[in-house]
């Protein structure tokens, strides 16, 4: 059998780290895990409950393919809510995760060998999902001063037909301004490019709140899910905002591609938007454990760090450390028992000399984390 050339994707060295984290384990070893990015929570109990009633009443087959219509008009209410934005429901798409999502969104807006503009670093999966259709990435050095975000001199100076912002990001934690993402916005149209901007981690933010394209224009597709904030990340549920004109073309592939996310998931998502003070309380283990994380990791030699505003990762260069973040993660995973993420994953320009260190999991697992992880620098010298 023949294997295509868009299947020869990089893997996710999240993945195979998380691997390497569970060998450890089986052979009888306690790890830590700081390479994760997904909450150790379960899904709000009132979403667990709705779904358990659903399960005696419905026969939960298909539902139609843009989402269940209660569903789409919840996450519309959720933007005036959030961001005083006025959303018509019908521009709502249920999708299996935000990763379905993309596949819908640049299937949507894309031709093949399109260019898509993506700042590095940024969540790998963009860059492997647009060559996987056939698509080009086209990624930009981001700069520290500019908080690791693209600013509009990047797209006006690059061809593409697409750029695609992730407010806050992941690995950095960093969220773009409503200024800063107007001016993005502005430049991608200007150059007739689709905007695309994931905020995934909205609702997951510290001292100032995130902001959505959709405040800034309607000609925008926004990428959402309930993996993160609402701490559902196994069930495979997330939403596009796509704008009115492509609602059609979105809903034929959709058909086609998924018939629709999973009945189940959609069910105990519309519990999950009205379990305010679960997830609220989520929040306040993710603001401590950031606390602490500020607080210790450069106490303990990681100190070429930034507040993240958002998600639950901060971003370390660690080039004065290591040249190689591969062989120092598994290095910190060998003598520490701490799981941690290299940056290659993120950036394969500088991320040999970065890692990403996860806080989303409970306050008495990050302490545990950052006590090993002192001490496995203080005996490194
Ligand atoms: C920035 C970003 N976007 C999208 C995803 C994918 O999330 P999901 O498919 O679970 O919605 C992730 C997962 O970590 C992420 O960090």
């Amino acid at each position: 059998m023949r294997n295509s050339s868009r299947g020869a994707v990089d893997p996710f060295i999240v993945m195979d780290v998380m691997e390497q984290a569970r060998a450890a384990e089986a052979a009888g070893r306690h790890i830590i895990h700081m390479e994760v990015g997904q909450p150790s929570s379960p899904a709000p109990e009132a979403a667990r409950k709705a779904l358990a009633e659903a399960m005696e009443n419905d026969a939960l087959g298909y539902t139609v393919a843009l989402g269940i219509p209660a569903l789409r008009a919840r996450i519309a209410r959720l933007y005036g809510e959030w961001y005083d934005v006025d959303l018509d429901p019908n521009r709502v798409v249920v999708t299996p995760g935000s990763s379905g999502g993309f596949i819908l969104a640049f299937s949507a807006l894309f031709d093949a060998g399109d260019r898509v503009l993506l700042g590095a670093p940024g969540y790998p999966s963009y860059r492997q999902i647009l060559k996987a259709l056939d698509l080009n990435p086209v990624e930009v050095q981001t700069a520290p001063e500019n908080r690791y975000q693209l600013v509009p001199q990047d797209i006006s100076g690059t061809d593409c037909e697409g750029v695609m912002v992730a407010s806050p990001g992941n690995p950095t934690g960093t969220m773009l301004g409503k200024p800063e993402l107007s001016a993005l916005v502005d430049a991608a149209q200007a150059r007739g490019a689709s905007f695309l901007s994931d905020e995934i981690y909205h609702g997951i933010d510290y001292d100032k709140k995130p902001v959505t394209a959709l405040q800034v224009s309607d000609d925008v597709c926004v990428i959402n899910s309930f993996s993160k904030y609402f701490s559902m990340t196994g069930w495979r549920v997330g939403w596009l905002v796509v704008p009115e004109a492509q609602i059609r073309q979105v809903e034929r592939l959709a058909q086609n591609l998924f018939i629709c996310a999973p009945n189940a998931s959609q069910v105990a998502a519309l519990a999950a938007m009205d379990a305010p003070d679960e997830l609220q309380a989520n929040l306040a283990v993710y603001a401590r454990n950031r606390a602490l994380m500020m607080e210790q990791l450069p106490k303990a030699g990681f100190d070429r760090i930034a507040p993240p505003d958002g998600a639950f990762y901060v971003y370390a260069d660690v080039s004065h450390l290591t040249k190689d973040s591969r062989a120092f993660a598994a290095e910190i995973l060998e003598k520490a028992g701490v799981a941690v993420t290299p940056g290659l994953d993120f950036d394969p320009v500088r991320g040999a000399g970065t890692l990403r260190f996860s806080y989303a999991r409970g306050t008495a697992e990050i302490e545990e984390g950052l006590s090993r992880l002192t001490a496995f620098m203080a005996a490194r010298g």
